[in-house]
Protein backbone atom coordinates (compact mmCIF):
# COMPACT_ATOMS: atom_id res chain seq x y z
CA UNK A 1 0.00 0.00 0.00
CA UNK A 2 1.21 3.50 -0.83
CA UNK A 3 1.21 6.06 1.96
CA UNK A 4 2.60 9.10 0.41
CA UNK A 5 1.82 11.85 3.42
CA UNK A 6 3.28 9.34 5.90
CA UNK A 7 6.12 9.00 3.50
CA UNK A 8 6.56 12.32 3.56
CA UNK A 9 7.03 12.72 7.05
CA UNK A 10 8.62 9.63 8.45
CA UNK A 11 12.69 9.30 7.20
CA UNK A 12 11.71 5.87 5.65
CA UNK A 13 8.76 4.20 5.77
CA UNK A 14 7.95 0.55 5.21
CA UNK A 15 4.86 -0.98 4.54
CA UNK A 16 4.13 -4.74 5.67
CA UNK A 17 1.30 -6.83 4.57
CA UNK A 18 1.67 -9.22 7.35
CA UNK A 19 3.58 -9.06 10.34
CA UNK A 20 4.41 -10.69 13.49
CA UNK A 21 4.14 -7.38 15.46
CA UNK A 22 5.65 -3.93 13.42
CA UNK A 23 7.83 -3.52 17.06
CA UNK A 24 9.89 -6.75 16.16
CA UNK A 25 9.78 -5.94 12.93
CA UNK A 26 11.27 -2.95 13.27
CA UNK A 27 13.74 -3.75 15.89
CA UNK A 28 15.20 -6.48 13.73
CA UNK A 29 15.92 -3.70 10.79
CA UNK A 30 17.48 -1.94 13.47
CA UNK A 31 19.74 -4.67 14.25
CA UNK A 32 20.61 -5.48 10.82
CA UNK A 33 21.21 -1.45 10.50
CA UNK A 34 22.84 0.36 12.89
CA UNK A 35 22.48 3.34 10.85
CA UNK A 36 19.22 2.77 10.35
CA UNK A 37 17.32 6.26 10.78
CA UNK A 38 16.13 8.15 13.34
CA UNK A 39 11.92 8.67 12.46
CA UNK A 40 11.84 5.26 10.61
CA UNK A 41 8.39 3.82 10.18
CA UNK A 42 6.98 0.36 10.08
CA UNK A 43 3.21 -0.02 9.40
CA UNK A 44 0.78 -2.90 9.00
CA UNK A 45 -2.71 -4.16 9.18
CA UNK A 46 -2.26 -7.10 10.38
CA UNK A 47 -0.40 -8.28 12.75
CA UNK A 48 -0.28 -12.07 14.07
CA UNK A 49 1.42 -11.47 17.01
CA UNK A 50 0.82 -8.10 18.54
CA UNK A 51 2.43 -7.56 21.76
CA UNK A 52 0.52 -5.33 24.46
CA UNK A 53 2.11 -3.31 27.65
CA UNK A 54 2.84 -5.46 30.75
CA UNK A 55 3.67 -8.96 28.89
CA UNK A 56 0.39 -9.28 27.27
CA UNK A 57 -1.19 -9.80 23.97
CA UNK A 58 -2.41 -7.58 21.52
CA UNK A 59 -5.44 -8.86 19.75
CA UNK A 60 -6.37 -6.68 16.36
CA UNK A 61 -8.54 -8.29 13.60
CA UNK A 62 -6.63 -7.99 10.51
CA UNK A 63 -7.79 -5.19 7.93
CA UNK A 64 -9.43 -3.49 10.99
CA UNK A 65 -6.53 -1.98 12.80
CA UNK A 66 -3.52 -0.28 12.16
CA UNK A 67 -0.25 -1.23 14.22
CA UNK A 68 2.18 1.47 13.47
CA UNK A 69 6.19 1.44 15.03
CA UNK A 70 8.08 4.53 14.92
CA UNK A 71 12.08 4.36 15.59
CA UNK A 72 13.18 7.43 17.67
CA UNK A 73 16.85 8.29 18.62
CA UNK A 74 17.79 10.23 21.32
CA UNK A 75 14.42 11.98 21.89
CA UNK A 76 13.10 14.47 24.66
CA UNK A 77 17.27 14.56 25.54
CA UNK A 78 16.22 17.78 27.50
CA UNK A 79 13.09 15.59 29.85
CA UNK A 80 14.21 12.74 30.23
CA UNK A 81 13.00 9.21 27.51
CA UNK A 82 10.93 8.58 30.61
CA UNK A 83 8.18 10.90 28.89
CA UNK A 84 8.46 9.95 25.52
CA UNK A 85 5.58 7.03 26.05
CA UNK A 86 3.39 9.83 27.47
CA UNK A 87 4.27 12.71 24.85
CA UNK A 88 3.30 9.72 22.26
CA UNK A 89 -0.36 8.90 24.12
CA UNK A 90 -1.02 12.73 23.76
CA UNK A 91 0.10 12.53 20.43
CA UNK A 92 -2.27 9.79 19.53
CA UNK A 93 -4.90 11.56 21.54
CA UNK A 94 -4.61 14.89 19.53
CA UNK A 95 -4.16 12.91 15.82
CA UNK A 96 -7.26 10.49 16.06
CA UNK A 97 -9.32 13.25 17.50
CA UNK A 98 -9.34 14.77 14.22
CA UNK A 99 -11.32 12.16 12.57
CA UNK A 100 -14.27 12.00 15.18
CA UNK A 101 -16.10 14.94 12.97
CA UNK A 102 -18.33 17.04 15.04
CA UNK A 103 -19.73 14.12 17.26
CA UNK A 104 -19.81 13.95 21.11
CA UNK A 105 -16.73 12.59 21.75
CA UNK A 106 -14.21 13.34 24.68
CA UNK A 107 -10.85 11.58 24.15
CA UNK A 108 -8.21 11.33 26.71
CA UNK A 109 -5.17 9.61 28.07
CA UNK A 110 -4.94 7.02 30.66
CA UNK A 111 -1.48 6.96 32.35
CA UNK A 112 0.91 6.07 30.86
CA UNK A 113 -0.52 6.51 27.20
CA UNK A 114 -4.18 4.34 26.61
CA UNK A 115 -6.30 6.78 24.36
CA UNK A 116 -10.08 6.39 25.75
CA UNK A 117 -13.09 7.62 24.49
CA UNK A 118 -16.67 8.77 26.05
CA UNK A 119 -19.77 9.55 24.92
CA UNK A 120 -23.53 9.53 26.10
CA UNK A 121 -23.69 5.94 25.53
CA UNK A 122 -20.27 4.72 26.88
CA UNK A 123 -17.38 5.93 29.27
CA UNK A 124 -13.75 4.96 29.26
CA UNK A 125 -13.43 2.67 26.24
CA UNK A 126 -10.08 2.10 25.21
CA UNK A 127 -9.53 3.42 21.12
CA UNK A 128 -5.76 3.14 20.84
CA UNK A 129 -2.54 1.38 22.97
CA UNK A 130 1.02 2.13 23.13
CA UNK A 131 3.91 -0.31 23.69
CA UNK A 132 7.41 1.75 23.64
CA UNK A 133 9.87 -0.30 24.25
CA UNK A 134 14.08 0.78 24.83
CA UNK A 135 16.71 -0.82 22.26
CA UNK A 136 20.26 -1.66 24.16
CA UNK A 137 21.90 1.87 22.44
CA UNK A 138 19.05 3.91 24.13
CA UNK A 139 16.85 4.19 20.99
CA UNK A 140 12.83 3.86 21.57
CA UNK A 141 10.34 2.09 19.57
CA UNK A 142 6.89 3.17 19.99
CA UNK A 143 4.28 0.83 18.75
CA UNK A 144 1.11 2.19 18.11
CA UNK A 145 -1.87 0.00 17.60
CA UNK A 146 -5.64 1.62 16.75
CA UNK A 147 -8.74 -0.24 16.36
CA UNK A 148 -10.16 1.81 13.18
CA UNK A 149 -13.33 0.30 11.69
CA UNK A 150 -14.21 -2.58 14.12
CA UNK A 151 -17.66 -3.34 14.66
CA UNK A 152 -19.11 -3.72 17.96
CA UNK A 153 -19.17 -7.91 17.81
CA UNK A 154 -15.56 -7.38 16.56
CA UNK A 155 -13.98 -5.55 19.36
CA UNK A 156 -11.15 -7.64 21.35
CA UNK A 157 -12.73 -6.73 24.73
CA UNK A 158 -15.88 -4.76 25.55
CA UNK A 159 -13.97 -2.10 26.90
CA UNK A 160 -12.49 -1.15 23.66
CA UNK A 161 -14.04 0.99 20.77
CA UNK A 162 -13.18 2.30 17.46
CA UNK A 163 -12.97 4.74 15.36
CA UNK A 164 -15.89 3.67 13.19
CA UNK A 165 -17.96 2.79 16.21
CA UNK A 166 -17.73 6.32 18.04
CA UNK A 167 -17.97 8.43 14.83
CA UNK A 168 -20.04 6.00 12.63
CA UNK A 169 -21.42 9.44 10.15
CA UNK A 170 -18.19 9.76 9.43
CA UNK A 171 -16.39 8.17 6.61
CA UNK A 172 -13.67 5.22 7.74
CA UNK A 173 -10.32 6.87 7.40
CA UNK A 174 -7.49 5.97 5.48
CA UNK A 175 -4.48 4.25 6.43
CA UNK A 176 -2.27 7.04 5.07
CA UNK A 177 -4.35 9.86 6.75
CA UNK A 178 -3.93 8.19 10.42
CA UNK A 179 -0.40 7.19 10.49
CA UNK A 180 0.35 11.18 8.80
CA UNK A 181 -1.98 12.07 11.51
CA UNK A 182 -0.36 10.70 14.13
CA UNK A 183 3.23 11.33 12.84
CA UNK A 184 2.68 14.93 12.86
CA UNK A 185 1.76 15.73 16.11
CA UNK A 186 4.42 13.08 17.30
CA UNK A 187 7.15 14.17 15.67
CA UNK A 188 5.63 18.12 16.33
CA UNK A 189 6.08 17.79 20.15
CA UNK A 190 9.48 15.92 19.61
CA UNK A 191 10.43 19.12 17.93
CA UNK A 192 8.72 21.38 20.02
CA UNK A 193 11.22 19.82 23.11
CA UNK A 194 14.31 20.11 20.81
CA UNK A 195 13.49 24.03 20.45
CA UNK A 196 13.57 24.38 24.05
CA UNK A 197 9.84 23.99 24.99
CA UNK A 198 9.83 21.82 27.24
CA UNK A 199 7.31 23.58 30.07
CA UNK A 200 4.76 23.67 27.27
CA UNK A 201 4.84 19.92 25.68
CA UNK A 202 4.16 18.42 30.04
CA UNK A 203 1.20 20.88 30.01
CA UNK A 204 -0.04 19.22 26.81
CA UNK A 205 0.55 16.21 28.54
CA UNK A 206 -1.16 17.29 31.54
CA UNK A 207 -4.17 18.68 29.61
CA UNK A 208 -4.57 16.10 27.76
CA UNK A 209 -4.82 13.39 31.04
CA UNK A 210 -7.65 11.69 31.45
CA UNK A 211 -6.50 10.03 34.70
CA UNK A 212 -5.19 13.61 36.77
CA UNK A 213 -7.68 14.49 39.29
CA UNK A 214 -9.90 11.08 39.37
CA UNK A 215 -10.14 8.32 41.55
CA UNK A 216 -7.69 5.65 40.69
CA UNK A 217 -7.09 1.85 41.51
CA UNK A 218 -3.20 1.12 40.41
CA UNK A 219 -2.39 -2.58 40.07
CA UNK A 220 1.77 -2.78 40.63
CA UNK A 221 4.31 -4.92 38.88
CA UNK A 222 4.59 -6.69 42.00
CA UNK A 223 0.85 -7.21 42.41
CA UNK A 224 0.87 -4.26 45.29
CA UNK A 225 -2.84 -2.81 44.69
CA UNK A 226 -3.14 1.32 45.65
CA UNK A 227 -6.37 3.31 45.37
CA UNK A 228 -6.49 6.67 45.51
CA UNK A 229 -6.55 10.49 44.31
CA UNK A 230 -4.33 10.57 40.90
CA UNK A 231 -2.97 14.07 41.96
CA UNK A 232 0.71 15.14 39.19
CA UNK A 233 3.25 13.79 37.45
CA UNK A 234 6.48 13.70 38.98
CA UNK A 235 9.83 15.46 36.82
CA UNK A 236 10.26 12.01 35.31
CA UNK A 237 6.52 11.34 34.62
CA UNK A 238 5.43 8.72 36.93
CA UNK A 239 2.54 9.01 38.14
CA UNK A 240 1.82 10.52 42.30
CA UNK A 241 -1.05 8.91 44.20
CA UNK A 242 -2.53 10.14 47.12
CA UNK A 243 -3.39 6.68 48.81
CA UNK A 244 -5.97 6.83 50.68
CA UNK A 245 -5.17 6.09 54.72
CA UNK A 246 -6.97 2.84 55.81
CA UNK A 247 -8.83 3.07 59.19
CA UNK A 248 -8.61 6.58 59.67
CA UNK A 249 -4.47 6.97 58.74
CA UNK A 250 -2.93 9.72 57.38
CA UNK A 251 -2.61 9.76 53.34
CA UNK A 252 0.31 8.83 51.61
CA UNK A 253 2.12 10.18 48.62
CA UNK A 254 2.82 6.87 46.34
CA UNK A 255 4.92 7.20 43.43
CA UNK A 256 4.05 5.07 40.82
CA UNK A 257 6.33 4.31 37.34
CA UNK A 258 5.32 1.50 35.60
CA UNK A 259 1.71 -0.47 36.55
CA UNK A 260 -2.12 -0.38 35.34
CA UNK A 261 -4.19 2.23 35.83
CA UNK A 262 -8.27 1.85 36.78
CA UNK A 263 -10.34 4.95 36.72
CA UNK A 264 -13.03 4.30 39.46
CA UNK A 265 -15.18 7.34 38.56
C1 LIG B 1 -1.32 -1.91 25.15
O1 LIG B 1 -2.36 -1.25 25.17
O2 LIG B 1 -1.10 -2.81 25.97
C2 LIG B 1 -0.30 -1.60 24.11
C3 LIG B 1 -0.68 -2.11 22.77
C4 LIG B 1 0.36 -1.79 21.72
C5 LIG B 1 0.08 -2.46 20.40
C6 LIG B 1 1.00 -1.97 19.33
S1 LIG B 1 0.49 -2.45 17.72
C7 LIG B 1 1.99 -1.89 17.07
C8 LIG B 1 3.07 -2.35 18.02
N1 LIG B 1 3.46 -3.72 17.75
C9 LIG B 1 3.15 -4.53 18.78
O3 LIG B 1 3.39 -5.75 18.81
N2 LIG B 1 2.58 -3.84 19.75
C10 LIG B 1 2.45 -2.43 19.43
Amino acid sequence: MQLPRSQHLASELIWLDETTSTNDALRELVAANTEQPNRSVVVTQSQTAGRGRLGREWIAAPGKTLAISILLRNPAQSIGTSWVPLIAGSALRRGLATFLGSSEVALGVKWPNDVLASNATATNRKLSGILSEMLPDGSIIVGIGINIALTEAELPTPKATSLALLAPEQPIPDADAVVAGVLEELFGLLDAIDLGNDQHVKDIVTADSRTLGTQVRALLPGGAVIEGLAERLTGDGALVIIANGDHGSEPTEVVVAAGDIEHLR
